[in-house]
């Protein structure tokens, strides 16, 4: 049995837990510049090390990825294989030269990742023009969330008979599919119109009967809740029976909490990728049957 020791924060204890192993958690100084310096409580030996960093609620994304950036740096000198789990990979959205000048930011964050690791996994990267294996060039995996919510949420058939999912744009299909793996429901994908100098978004009319329908809308990512909102508006305007939400990676701006509260939202699923108080879904009982099952750790 090849031994493997898991590190990080929370994420790293729980899923250690669940694969019984040792773990090692990490603890962190951040100097009044800015500047942080994350390090491991202790050093052992192992043959492979698993690092995992959830975001934290309130901290900017820079933070998270250069603190898993230094943690990798740092298990690459102690271990033979470091395998990086990044839950909610940020800069996935720049995944092209959207104006001139634009910098390709998937494809560098991907670049500085992937020189200090083996594998890397991550949790619903925001796929649009990208799929994972062609910003990656080491072995990589994007885990995905819903098929667990379907079975997890949805999977007594009384509770689905009027459900219908809906996907607030073309990105979003990918994430209904896996919830029709779990579930198999009628879907709808709303129509989507991105303005890339503003970055304001706008929707067409559905061509759909929603009314009396119980709704649930599944996206990857809720941040300022722009999108969802006005997908929330237009399907209230349709008459839409009940709204729930499936989200993956809740960052939840405070502008999001404030403008979603009048709308009545029956349901909202959200996993713990992210730091959140209202997160329902352990994404550490997926990743560690994935360790078990496809990368053999045990
Ligand atoms: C966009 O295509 C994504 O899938 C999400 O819908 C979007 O990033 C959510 O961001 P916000 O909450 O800021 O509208």
């Amino acid at each position: 049995m090849k031994k493997i020791i898991i590190v990080g924060d929370n994420l790293a204890l729980k899923l250690s837990k669940k694969l019984n192993t040792e773990v090692i958690l990490t603890e962190e100084r951040i100097f009044p510049d800015g500047e942080i310096k994350p390090r491991l409580k202790k050093e052992t030996s192992a043959q492979t090390a698993v690092l995992i960093i959830q975001k934290k609620q309130k901290e900017n994304i820079n933070d998270y990825l250069l603190r898993f950036y230094l943690l990798s740096c740092k298990l690459k000198e102690n271990y033979q294989k470091v395998i990086g789990i990044l839950p909610y990979l940020p800069y996935a959205r720049q995944d092209t030269y959207f104006l001139e000048g634009d910098p390709f930011s998937l494809k560098y964050i991907a670049e500085m990742i992937e020189s200090k690791l083996d594998v890397f996994i991550t949790v619903n990267m925001h796929e649009h023009r990208k799929k994972i294996n062609e910003v990656f060039n080491i072995e990589n995996h994007n885990l995905s969330v819903f098929k667990f919510y379907a079975e997890k949420y949805f999977s007594k058939i009384n509770k689905t008979k009027n459900l219908i999912l809906v996907g607030p744009d073309d990105e979003a299909k990918h994430f209904v599919n896996d919830f029709r793996k779990g579930v198999d429901l009628p879907y709808y994908i709303f129509e989507k119109e991105r303005d890339f100098k503003t970055g304001k978004v706008n929707f067409k009319k559905p061509n759909f009967d929603f009314a009396n329908k119980d709704v649930l809308i599944l996206d990857d990512i809720i941040s300022s809740g722009g999108t969802i909102i006005k997908v929330v508006k237009i399907l209230k305007e349709v008459k839409a029976k009940s709204l729930s939400l499936g989200i993956c990676h809740g960052l939840f701006s405070p502008e999001f909490v404030k403008n979603i509260a009048p709308y009545n939202i029956s349901q909202i699923i959200v996993s713990n990728s992210v730091e959140n108080t209202s997160s329902n879904y352990d994404i550490t009982e997926m990743i560690a049957s994935f360790l078990e099952q496809k990368l053999l750790i045990k």
